[in-house]
């Protein structure tokens, strides 16, 4: 009965009814794996009383469950779960439990996953090297926090955030053209979240969204853990293919289209402004919903326009979501929301039901973090040491790839991608790198079939700055080897990193 008595609903909402609400949080609960096939769920009047609703709630929530052949009814006995949306998971091959219990037979990177010993060149994750966090300021801060606010820095904070710290971000974001109230601030525990509680608050089982082909994995897995379906479009030099994505708005109906604009996530590109003011006039046309992924737009060395899509959002359809992760400290688990007014209460409640709120202390000593501008200081300390190492990375593929090898040179952020001649197999140079000591990341993880790609990405982000050059040398040689199909060999992996 646990899990019905954590399910929340949202008896103010103007825009979901709660029968919607309580039909979306138990398709939650099987994609979940937590209601299973077989699994009975509570008699109507008893669940009715739990949750404080009409007895016609449950009913009607029930009944919609059924039509889409989730649920029976067993005259007399009850209604139980029908199927296992969670074993019909693609992701559920790479659980835990499955790893543990040695079920997984597949190599490791074809699981999303890559070995990454202390030794070895990385040019595989995109998450900074934990010599750059700025570790002495933030104890200053959080000591003055907890000298300050005392116990109050360990109680539950608003599950919207710490309406200081919002006021700030507020204000940050003015300086970037996104023009927003502070009631439409969402403080996250990290981007991840922010995409798992729009697609909680805005996904049924089925829907449909649409990405960038190719994207970020771990967005990927979101949307597939709540059973929606994927259409994805392909991306050229300066953004989205236009022409597919009318096309498949018109075919598809996606909830919304979630992309990177600036410095994508693998391939590095930025859409051109031009392309972003015609995907906003596209939005508007067809009343669809955007879900930008700011990950990176700050570190920008040569573009000459980052614009945000949400500063170019007069309708409000663009949800921002923005990551302190790559560009401070990925374990602060920080980031925020800036959500239309539509959706603010649908987004706020699947929050809720997240984690209840992010650590108020650490958004307490973001906050304090903002207000003394150290932030500032530690960007521009952030772009000084990123950019040694995106020129050096540059000047590296220039000199030691082969001509074969094609890249378009990102202007920024920390991902180079690369395409390999002849169709070669990226997952094959993948594991003729691991045997000379350097990891990134194959092409195919980031598409949706998991299809083997001839491109691969280059991440500068975690990689010692010494070690670029040589790094790159060797994996040009090791290229040029692969050209003359010289053979290729692979080596077993026991230590596992998620790739980022
Ligand atoms: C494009 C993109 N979005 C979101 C995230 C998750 O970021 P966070 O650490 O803020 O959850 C990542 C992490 O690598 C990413 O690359």
């Amino acid at each position: 009965m646990k899990k019905f008595q954590e399910i929340v609903l949202n008896k103010e909402s103007s825009t979901q009814h709660l029968y919607i609400q309580l039909y979306k949080a138990l398709k939650d609960l099987m994609v979940e794996g937590r209601l299973r096939k077989g699994d009975r769920l509570p008699p109507i009047r008893k669940f009715a009383n739990l949750l404080e609703v009409n007895n016609v709630t449950v009913v009607t929530a029930y009944r919609i469950l059924e039509e889409e052949g989730l649920v029976y009814k067993k005259i007399g006995s009850g209604t139980y779960v029908a199927v296992d949306l969670w074993s019909n998971r693609k992701f559920q091959r790479y659980s835990n439990e499955d790893r543990e219990e040695g079920l997984t037979e597949a190599p490791l990177i074809d699981q999303g996953h890559i070995q990454i010993e202390e030794d070895m060149i990385n040019f595989a994750s995109a998450t900074p090297s934990t010599d750059l966090f700025p570790v002495d300021d933030f104890k200053q801060v959080l000591n003055e926090v907890l000298d300050r606010d005392k116990g109050l820095a360990f109680g539950y904070q608003e599950s919207q955030g710490y309406y200081p710290l919002r006021c700030a971000l507020n204000e940050y974001i003015d300086n970037y053209n996104i023009h927003a109230e502070v009631d439409n601030i969402q403080i996250i525990s990290g981007a991840q979240q922010g995409i798992d509680i729009i697609a909680k608050g805005l996904l049924n089982y089925g829907d449909y969204v649409m990405i960038e082909s190719p994207s970020y994995t771990g967005a990927m897995a979101v949307f597939q853990s709540r059973g929606a379906k994927i259409i994805d479009i392909p991306l050229e030099e300066d953004g989205l293919n236009l022409l597919d994505l009318e096309k498949k708005i018109a075919t598809y109906q996606p909830k919304f289209l979630y992309i990177m604009p600036n410095f994508q996530n693998p391939t590095g590109i930025s859409y051109s402004l031009a392309k972003k003011k015609k995907i906003i006039e596209i939005a508007e046309k067809h009343n669809l919903l955007i879900v930008e992924d700011d990950y990176l737009s700050d570190l920008n060395f040569y573009a000459s326009n980052n614009a945000t899509l949400k500063s170019l959002d007069h309708k409000d359809l663009v949800i921002y979501i923005k990551s302190f992760s790559k560009i401070f400290m990925p374990g602060l688990r920080l980031g925020f929301l800036v959500v239309p007014q539509s959706l603010y209460s649908e987004l706020l409640l699947a929050k809720h039901a997240t984690d209840i709120s992010t650590s108020g202390l650490l958004q307490r000593a973001l906050e304090l973090y903002l207000k003394k501008g150290i932030w500032q200081q530690h960007i521009k300390y952030m772009e000084m040491q990123y950019r040694e190492r995106f020129e050096k990375m540059i000047q590296s593929i220039q000199a030691y790839m082969p001509r074969e090898v094609e890249c378009n040179l990102p202007k920024g952020g920390v991902n180079f991608w690369l395409r390999l001649p002849n169709g070669l197999s990226s997952k094959k140079l993948y594991e003729a790198a691991v045997k000379e000591n350097i990891v990134f990341a194959p092409g195919h993880l980031f598409f949706l079939n998991n299809r083997d790609t001839d491109c691969f990405r280059l991440s500068i982000a975690a990689v010692n700055p010494k070690e670029i050059h040589n790094g790159i040398k060797k994996l040009g040689g090791l290229i040029d080897f692969l050209i003359q199909d010289k053979g290729i060999y692979s080596k077993k992996a026991d230590e596992y990193k998620p790739i980022l």
